[in-house]
Protein backbone atom coordinates (compact mmCIF):
# COMPACT_ATOMS: atom_id res chain seq x y z
CA UNK A 1 0.00 0.00 0.00
CA UNK A 2 2.78 2.33 -0.60
CA UNK A 3 4.78 3.74 -3.94
CA UNK A 4 7.14 6.05 -5.42
CA UNK A 5 6.79 8.04 -8.30
CA UNK A 6 9.17 10.71 -10.06
CA UNK A 7 7.36 12.68 -12.41
CA UNK A 8 8.91 15.68 -14.96
CA UNK A 9 6.85 19.07 -15.70
CA UNK A 10 6.42 19.44 -19.19
CA UNK A 11 6.03 22.95 -20.90
CA UNK A 12 3.87 23.71 -23.65
CA UNK A 13 5.25 24.33 -27.26
CA UNK A 14 1.45 25.03 -28.37
CA UNK A 15 -0.62 25.92 -25.40
CA UNK A 16 -3.43 24.45 -23.71
CA UNK A 17 -6.31 27.46 -22.43
CA UNK A 18 -9.64 26.42 -21.71
CA UNK A 19 -12.10 24.12 -20.37
CA UNK A 20 -15.03 22.42 -22.12
CA UNK A 21 -16.10 20.63 -19.00
CA UNK A 22 -14.99 21.88 -15.78
CA UNK A 23 -15.41 18.69 -13.46
CA UNK A 24 -14.11 16.45 -15.62
CA UNK A 25 -11.30 18.60 -16.96
CA UNK A 26 -11.97 18.60 -20.49
CA UNK A 27 -10.15 20.98 -22.48
CA UNK A 28 -11.48 23.33 -25.34
CA UNK A 29 -8.60 22.18 -27.45
CA UNK A 30 -5.38 19.82 -27.74
CA UNK A 31 -2.18 21.08 -26.74
CA UNK A 32 1.52 20.03 -27.88
CA UNK A 33 4.10 20.06 -25.10
CA UNK A 34 7.84 18.31 -24.02
CA UNK A 35 8.18 16.67 -21.31
CA UNK A 36 11.54 18.44 -19.74
CA UNK A 37 14.24 16.55 -17.45
CA UNK A 38 15.91 18.44 -15.02
CA UNK A 39 13.32 19.26 -13.03
CA UNK A 40 11.24 16.81 -10.96
CA UNK A 41 8.47 15.67 -8.24
CA UNK A 42 9.27 13.14 -6.56
CA UNK A 43 6.12 11.38 -4.40
CA UNK A 44 5.28 9.03 -2.01
CA UNK A 45 2.08 8.09 -1.15
CA UNK A 46 0.67 5.73 1.86
CA UNK A 47 -2.33 3.98 2.08
CA UNK A 48 -3.14 3.24 5.84
CA UNK A 49 -6.45 1.78 7.75
CA UNK A 50 -5.28 3.69 10.94
CA UNK A 51 -5.79 6.76 9.72
CA UNK A 52 -8.52 9.10 10.10
CA UNK A 53 -7.89 11.56 7.63
CA UNK A 54 -5.81 12.10 4.39
CA UNK A 55 -2.43 13.85 5.03
CA UNK A 56 -0.42 16.20 2.37
CA UNK A 57 2.71 17.14 2.62
CA UNK A 58 4.33 19.61 -0.40
CA UNK A 59 8.18 20.46 0.09
CA UNK A 60 7.38 19.67 3.92
CA UNK A 61 4.26 21.70 4.04
CA UNK A 62 1.00 20.12 5.54
CA UNK A 63 -2.04 20.99 3.09
CA UNK A 64 -4.72 22.40 4.37
CA UNK A 65 -8.01 24.40 3.01
CA UNK A 66 -9.09 24.34 -0.72
CA UNK A 67 -5.78 22.45 -1.89
CA UNK A 68 -6.11 19.94 0.64
CA UNK A 69 -9.75 19.44 -0.58
CA UNK A 70 -8.54 19.11 -4.24
CA UNK A 71 -5.53 16.61 -3.57
CA UNK A 72 -8.09 14.76 -1.42
CA UNK A 73 -10.94 14.83 -4.56
CA UNK A 74 -8.18 13.78 -6.46
CA UNK A 75 -7.40 10.44 -4.89
CA UNK A 76 -10.75 9.86 -3.59
CA UNK A 77 -11.17 8.54 -7.80
CA UNK A 78 -8.38 6.00 -6.84
CA UNK A 79 -9.93 4.56 -4.08
CA UNK A 80 -13.17 4.14 -5.90
CA UNK A 81 -11.31 3.04 -8.55
CA UNK A 82 -9.60 0.30 -6.52
CA UNK A 83 -12.49 -0.38 -4.02
CA UNK A 84 -10.42 1.24 -1.04
CA UNK A 85 -11.66 3.39 1.73
CA UNK A 86 -8.55 4.29 3.49
CA UNK A 87 -6.82 7.26 4.24
CA UNK A 88 -3.49 8.17 3.07
CA UNK A 89 0.03 9.61 3.86
CA UNK A 90 1.63 11.82 0.94
CA UNK A 91 5.09 13.30 1.27
CA UNK A 92 5.52 15.15 -2.12
CA UNK A 93 9.23 17.09 -3.34
CA UNK A 94 9.73 19.56 -5.87
CA UNK A 95 13.28 20.40 -6.70
CA UNK A 96 12.53 23.44 -8.60
CA UNK A 97 9.64 26.20 -7.17
CA UNK A 98 6.05 25.12 -6.62
CA UNK A 99 2.76 26.92 -8.19
CA UNK A 100 4.94 29.89 -9.72
CA UNK A 101 3.99 29.27 -13.85
CA UNK A 102 6.75 26.35 -13.77
CA UNK A 103 4.18 23.68 -14.16
CA UNK A 104 4.88 22.17 -11.05
CA UNK A 105 0.93 20.91 -10.92
CA UNK A 106 1.88 18.67 -13.94
CA UNK A 107 4.76 16.76 -12.65
CA UNK A 108 2.81 16.67 -8.85
CA UNK A 109 -0.50 15.28 -10.76
CA UNK A 110 1.33 12.74 -12.99
CA UNK A 111 3.64 11.57 -9.65
CA UNK A 112 0.40 11.54 -7.45
CA UNK A 113 -1.46 9.41 -9.90
CA UNK A 114 1.48 6.86 -10.78
CA UNK A 115 2.23 6.57 -6.89
CA UNK A 116 -1.34 6.25 -5.92
CA UNK A 117 -2.90 3.93 -8.71
CA UNK A 118 0.96 1.43 -7.81
CA UNK A 119 0.12 1.51 -3.83
CA UNK A 120 -3.41 0.51 -4.55
CA UNK A 121 -2.20 -2.57 -7.17
CA UNK A 122 -4.38 -0.78 -9.88
CA UNK A 123 -1.97 -1.21 -12.84
CA UNK A 124 -3.59 1.37 -15.44
CA UNK A 125 -2.31 1.79 -19.15
CA UNK A 126 -0.41 4.54 -20.03
CA UNK A 127 -3.69 6.26 -21.42
CA UNK A 128 -5.65 5.42 -18.30
CA UNK A 129 -2.83 7.14 -16.39
CA UNK A 130 -2.78 10.22 -18.54
CA UNK A 131 -6.74 10.10 -18.11
CA UNK A 132 -6.45 10.04 -14.30
CA UNK A 133 -3.60 12.80 -14.18
CA UNK A 134 -5.55 15.35 -16.77
CA UNK A 135 -8.68 14.98 -13.68
CA UNK A 136 -6.07 16.77 -11.29
CA UNK A 137 -4.80 19.51 -13.88
CA UNK A 138 -5.27 19.12 -17.57
CA UNK A 139 -1.57 19.53 -18.14
CA UNK A 140 -0.70 16.69 -15.83
CA UNK A 141 -2.29 14.40 -18.84
CA UNK A 142 1.26 15.12 -21.17
CA UNK A 143 3.65 14.65 -18.20
CA UNK A 144 2.84 10.83 -18.05
CA UNK A 145 4.21 9.62 -21.65
CA UNK A 146 7.76 11.53 -22.45
CA UNK A 147 9.40 13.34 -24.58
CA UNK A 148 7.34 14.80 -27.08
CA UNK A 149 3.63 14.86 -26.31
CA UNK A 150 0.57 15.86 -28.19
CA UNK A 151 -2.75 15.77 -26.30
CA UNK A 152 -5.79 15.05 -27.66
CA UNK A 153 -8.77 17.20 -26.83
CA UNK A 154 -10.95 13.80 -27.49
CA UNK A 155 -14.92 14.36 -27.83
CA UNK A 156 -16.66 11.87 -25.26
CA UNK A 157 -17.98 14.23 -22.98
CA UNK A 158 -19.40 11.81 -20.82
CA UNK A 159 -17.00 10.17 -19.20
CA UNK A 160 -13.45 12.03 -20.55
CA UNK A 161 -12.34 8.93 -21.48
CA UNK A 162 -10.67 9.54 -24.83
CA UNK A 163 -9.00 12.82 -23.80
CA UNK A 164 -5.42 11.50 -23.32
CA UNK A 165 -1.58 12.21 -24.02
CA UNK A 166 0.13 10.27 -26.85
CA UNK A 167 3.96 10.56 -27.56
CA UNK A 168 4.62 11.04 -31.00
CA UNK A 169 8.81 11.49 -30.65
CA UNK A 170 10.69 9.83 -27.87
CA UNK A 171 12.85 12.42 -25.94
CA UNK A 172 16.26 11.75 -27.62
CA UNK A 173 14.91 13.07 -30.85
CA UNK A 174 15.90 16.33 -30.55
CA UNK A 175 18.35 17.46 -28.25
CA UNK A 176 17.41 20.94 -27.17
CA UNK A 177 17.48 22.54 -24.46
CA UNK A 178 15.07 24.87 -22.16
CA UNK A 179 16.44 27.65 -20.09
CA UNK A 180 13.90 28.76 -17.75
CA UNK A 181 14.60 32.48 -16.06
CA UNK A 182 12.94 33.22 -13.06
CA UNK A 183 11.84 36.91 -12.65
CA UNK A 184 9.71 36.68 -9.05
CA UNK A 185 9.90 34.74 -6.11
CA UNK A 186 6.62 33.09 -4.76
CA UNK A 187 3.66 31.96 -6.06
CA UNK A 188 1.67 32.98 -9.06
CA UNK A 189 -1.18 35.91 -8.64
CA UNK A 190 -4.20 33.55 -10.29
CA UNK A 191 -4.34 30.14 -10.39
CA UNK A 192 -4.91 28.69 -14.15
CA UNK A 193 -8.14 26.77 -14.15
CA UNK A 194 -9.60 30.33 -12.62
CA UNK A 195 -8.04 32.50 -15.29
CA UNK A 196 -9.20 30.11 -17.46
CA UNK A 197 -12.74 30.09 -17.01
CA UNK A 198 -12.61 34.10 -16.71
CA UNK A 199 -11.32 34.29 -20.04
CA UNK A 200 -13.35 32.20 -21.86
CA UNK A 201 -16.26 34.06 -19.71
CA UNK A 202 -15.61 37.64 -20.59
CA UNK A 203 -12.07 37.57 -23.34
CA UNK A 204 -13.47 38.52 -26.83
CA UNK A 205 -10.79 36.56 -28.56
CA UNK A 206 -10.84 33.69 -25.97
CA UNK A 207 -12.49 31.69 -29.14
CA UNK A 208 -10.38 32.86 -31.47
CA UNK A 209 -7.64 30.99 -29.54
CA UNK A 210 -9.44 27.60 -29.13
CA UNK A 211 -10.09 28.04 -33.17
CA UNK A 212 -6.54 28.29 -33.97
CA UNK A 213 -5.53 25.13 -31.62
CA UNK A 214 -5.81 22.49 -34.09
CA UNK A 215 -3.48 24.15 -36.96
CA UNK A 216 -0.98 24.99 -34.72
CA UNK A 217 -0.67 21.45 -33.37
CA UNK A 218 0.28 20.03 -36.84
CA UNK A 219 2.57 22.83 -37.56
CA UNK A 220 4.43 22.13 -34.74
CA UNK A 221 4.24 17.97 -34.91
CA UNK A 222 5.69 18.75 -38.13
CA UNK A 223 8.35 20.71 -36.98
CA UNK A 224 9.00 18.63 -34.02
CA UNK A 225 9.57 16.04 -36.86
CA UNK A 226 11.55 17.02 -38.80
CA UNK A 227 13.68 18.96 -36.08
CA UNK A 228 13.13 22.16 -38.00
CA UNK A 229 13.94 24.64 -35.09
CA UNK A 230 13.21 28.27 -36.59
CA UNK A 231 9.75 26.39 -37.65
CA UNK A 232 8.84 25.14 -34.39
CA UNK A 233 9.69 28.70 -32.42
CA UNK A 234 7.64 30.46 -34.67
CA UNK A 235 4.55 27.89 -33.74
CA UNK A 236 5.24 28.23 -30.01
CA UNK A 237 6.08 32.37 -30.01
CA UNK A 238 2.42 32.49 -31.72
CA UNK A 239 0.83 29.85 -29.85
CA UNK A 240 2.19 31.57 -26.56
CA UNK A 241 1.44 35.31 -26.92
CA UNK A 242 -2.42 34.05 -28.66
CA UNK A 243 -2.84 32.62 -25.49
CA UNK A 244 -1.78 35.51 -23.08
CA UNK A 245 -3.64 37.91 -25.52
CA UNK A 246 -6.74 36.90 -24.46
CA UNK A 247 -5.76 36.43 -21.02
CA UNK A 248 -5.17 39.96 -21.38
CA UNK A 249 -8.33 41.15 -22.89
CA UNK A 250 -10.29 39.18 -19.91
CA UNK A 251 -12.67 41.85 -18.23
CA UNK A 252 -10.74 42.57 -16.14
CA UNK A 253 -7.72 41.44 -17.95
CA UNK A 254 -5.24 38.64 -16.48
CA UNK A 255 -1.56 39.60 -16.56
CA UNK A 256 1.45 37.01 -15.56
CA UNK A 257 3.90 39.10 -16.70
CA UNK A 258 6.19 41.35 -15.28
CA UNK A 259 8.72 43.92 -16.53
CA UNK A 260 11.73 41.15 -16.62
CA UNK A 261 9.53 39.26 -18.54
CA UNK A 262 8.90 41.89 -21.34
CA UNK A 263 12.78 42.24 -20.79
CA UNK A 264 13.28 39.12 -21.96
CA UNK A 265 11.39 39.06 -25.08
CA UNK A 266 13.02 41.72 -26.49
CA UNK A 267 16.15 39.91 -25.71
CA UNK A 268 15.27 36.50 -27.30
CA UNK A 269 14.22 38.55 -30.27
CA UNK A 270 17.46 40.48 -30.48
CA UNK A 271 19.46 37.11 -30.41
CA UNK A 272 17.53 35.67 -32.93
CA UNK A 273 17.71 39.03 -35.28
CA UNK A 274 21.49 38.34 -34.64
CA UNK A 275 21.28 35.30 -36.06
CA UNK A 276 21.04 32.64 -32.49
CA UNK A 277 18.47 29.93 -33.03
CA UNK A 278 15.91 30.81 -30.01
CA UNK A 279 12.54 31.19 -28.96
CA UNK A 280 10.52 31.73 -25.74
CA UNK A 281 7.47 30.34 -24.24
CA UNK A 282 5.58 31.72 -21.38
CA UNK A 283 3.06 30.10 -19.14
CA UNK A 284 0.79 31.20 -16.25
CA UNK A 285 3.51 33.00 -14.36
CA UNK A 286 6.20 35.82 -15.11
CA UNK A 287 9.24 33.38 -15.91
CA UNK A 288 10.12 32.63 -19.57
CA UNK A 289 11.20 29.71 -21.11
CA UNK A 290 13.98 30.00 -23.31
CA UNK A 291 14.19 27.10 -25.78
CA UNK A 292 17.59 26.40 -28.04
CA UNK A 293 19.98 23.69 -29.39
CA UNK A 294 22.50 22.09 -26.88
CA UNK A 295 25.23 23.97 -28.39
CA UNK A 296 23.88 27.45 -28.54
CA UNK A 297 23.20 27.01 -24.59
CA UNK A 298 25.99 29.19 -23.25
CA UNK A 299 26.21 31.66 -25.91
CA UNK A 300 22.57 31.80 -24.82
CA UNK A 301 22.60 31.94 -21.17
CA UNK A 302 24.90 34.66 -21.19
CA UNK A 303 22.57 36.65 -23.61
CA UNK A 304 19.85 36.77 -20.95
CA UNK A 305 22.65 37.38 -17.92
CA UNK A 306 22.16 40.57 -19.45
CA UNK A 307 18.50 41.17 -18.66
CA UNK A 308 18.55 42.63 -14.95
CA UNK A 309 15.96 41.65 -12.08
CA UNK A 310 16.35 37.85 -13.19
CA UNK A 311 17.65 36.13 -10.13
CA UNK A 312 18.53 32.34 -11.36
CA UNK A 313 18.35 30.17 -14.55
CA UNK A 314 16.99 26.28 -14.70
CA UNK A 315 18.49 24.47 -17.65
CA UNK A 316 16.24 21.44 -18.60
CA UNK A 317 16.04 18.85 -21.68
CA UNK A 318 13.57 16.85 -22.81
CA UNK A 319 12.99 14.02 -20.72
CA UNK A 320 10.93 10.24 -19.32
CA UNK A 321 7.23 10.38 -18.61
CA UNK A 322 6.94 9.44 -15.10
CA UNK A 323 8.02 6.23 -13.44
CA UNK A 324 8.01 4.51 -9.96
CA UNK A 325 10.77 4.09 -7.63
CA UNK A 326 11.94 0.51 -6.89
CA UNK A 327 14.65 -0.83 -4.58
CA UNK A 328 17.71 0.46 -4.80
CA UNK A 329 16.34 3.73 -6.33
CA UNK A 330 15.63 2.33 -9.77
CA UNK A 331 12.77 2.90 -11.92
CA UNK A 332 10.79 1.73 -14.03
CA UNK A 333 7.39 2.93 -16.19
CA UNK A 334 4.70 3.46 -14.07
CA UNK A 335 2.22 1.73 -16.67
CA UNK A 336 1.46 -1.81 -17.83
CA UNK A 337 2.26 -2.09 -21.35
O1 LIG B 1 -2.75 22.29 -16.09
P1 LIG B 1 -3.13 23.65 -15.70
O2 LIG B 1 -4.57 23.72 -15.27
O3 LIG B 1 -2.22 24.23 -14.64
O4 LIG B 1 -3.02 24.62 -16.98
C1 LIG B 1 -1.82 24.89 -17.66
C2 LIG B 1 -1.96 26.09 -18.51
C3 LIG B 1 -0.69 26.62 -19.17
O5 LIG B 1 0.47 26.21 -18.47
C4 LIG B 1 -0.72 28.13 -19.18
C5 LIG B 1 -0.60 26.15 -20.63
C6 LIG B 1 -0.22 24.71 -20.86
O6 LIG B 1 -0.65 24.18 -21.90
O7 LIG B 1 0.50 24.12 -20.04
Amino acid sequence: MKATAVAHPNIALVKYWGKRHVDLNLPSAGSLSVTLAGMKTRTTVTFDPQLDKDIIFINDRVQTGRRLERLSAFIDRMRSMAGVGWRVKVNSENDFPTAAGLASSSSGFAALAAAGCAALNLEPTREQLSVLARLGSGSAARSVPGGFVEMLPGDEDADGTDAFAEPFAGYAHWDLRCIIALTARGEKSVGSTEAMLHTADTSPYFEAFVDSVPEDIKRAREAVKARDFLALGQVAEHSCLKFHASAIAAKPGILYWNGQTIGLIHRVRRMREEGVKVFFTIDAGPHVKVFCESAALSAVREFLKAVPGVHDFIVAKPGPGVRLEVENGRLIPAWRS
